[in-house]
């Protein structure tokens, strides 16, 4: 039996970290999938080693890169099975320090192109009536992150979205999933100015590259509205659901004091 349901797929972010992991999962069960991201070269070292794998230069944070993505999550003659919102960046620091600029970036990748990405590939998945749609939130989005502030708030939209769309498509026959995941080594850590977390936090609180690409992969075939990776995190979050609001809040800037 495959080890997915899924024809074909398109992961965004998928030069490094798990969107790269995804795309060679992917192409180790046989699916064809379209490469997304700016670094190309990174794209070609893993499109070569499977057959019919494509990509697309694109930077999403760009008109013509997210016109590129979403043309082709809609294109019917490509029909594109599962679509992986993955790309992502976060910003880290006091929110009065943090350059705008640099959060507007923030907020095009994780908010706009995601749910501009999200709407074209449903409407076509709609019409067909079959698809998957898999969004990359964090653990970050179940509660505020001072220190992490704008980047949890753009996961907490990217949660709260793709729940509400898990519903929207329940009868359709489209999944719509969440993936949020706990603190990964990526490349993250550096773009995000975060890489002393790997110093602060202990073995325990990694989980690796490879589970979290795999556990969303499934996730999102069992159509699960919300996957959280690691038996620690899934604790977390289901905790998180009963602290009260005030308490989780306070519990989360201690822990800012500790990462920051
Ligand atoms: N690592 C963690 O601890 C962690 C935890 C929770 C959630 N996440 C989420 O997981 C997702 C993947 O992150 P990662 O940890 O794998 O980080 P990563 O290694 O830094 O990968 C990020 C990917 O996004 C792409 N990207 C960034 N800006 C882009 C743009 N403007 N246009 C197109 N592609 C862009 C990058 O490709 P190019 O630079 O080549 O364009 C890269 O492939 C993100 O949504 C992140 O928020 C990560």
């Amino acid at each position: 039996m495959a080890r997915f349901p899924f024809a074909s797929a398109l992961v965004t972010g998928a030069s490094s970290g798990i969107g790269a992991e995804m795309a060679k999962q992917l192409g180790d069960a046989g699916v064809p999938t379209v490469l997304v991201a700016r670094r190309v070269e990174r794209l070609q070292e893993i499109a070569h080693r499977y057959d019919g794998f494509t990509m697309i230069e694109a930077d999403l944070g760009t008109e013509s890169g997210l016109a590129a993505v979403m043309g082709a999550v809609s294109d019917s003659e490509i029909a594109i099975d599962l679509v992986v919102n993955n790309a992502g960046f976060g910003t880290s620091g006091q929110f009065v320090d943090l350059d705008p600029g640099r959060l507007g970036e923030e907020i095009d990748l994780n908010v706009k192109a995601l749910t501009k990405i999200s709407n074209a590939a449903l409407g076509a998945m709609r019409e067909r009536g079959s698809g998957y749609l898999l969004n990359v939130s964090s653990v970050a989005s179940f509660q505020p992150a001072p220190g992490l502030a704008v980047y949890a708030a753009t996961k907490a939209y990217v949660t709260s979205l793709t729940e509400a769309l898990h519903e929207e498509m329940r009868a359709t026959g489209v999944h719509v999933s969440a993936l949020c995941p706990g603190l990964t080594k990526t490349e993250f850590q550096e773009r995000s100015n975060t890489s002393e977390y790997e110093a602060t936090f202990p073995d325990f609180a990694w989980t690796s590259v490879e589970s979290v690409a795999s556990a969303g992969l499934a996730g999102v075939a069992k159509n699960r509205a919300i996957i959280v990776p690691g038996a620690l995190y899934k604790g977390l979050v289901a905790t998180s659901g009963v602290v009260p609001r005030s308490v989780a809040r306070r519990l989360s800037a201690m822990a800012s004091t500790i990462r920051t």
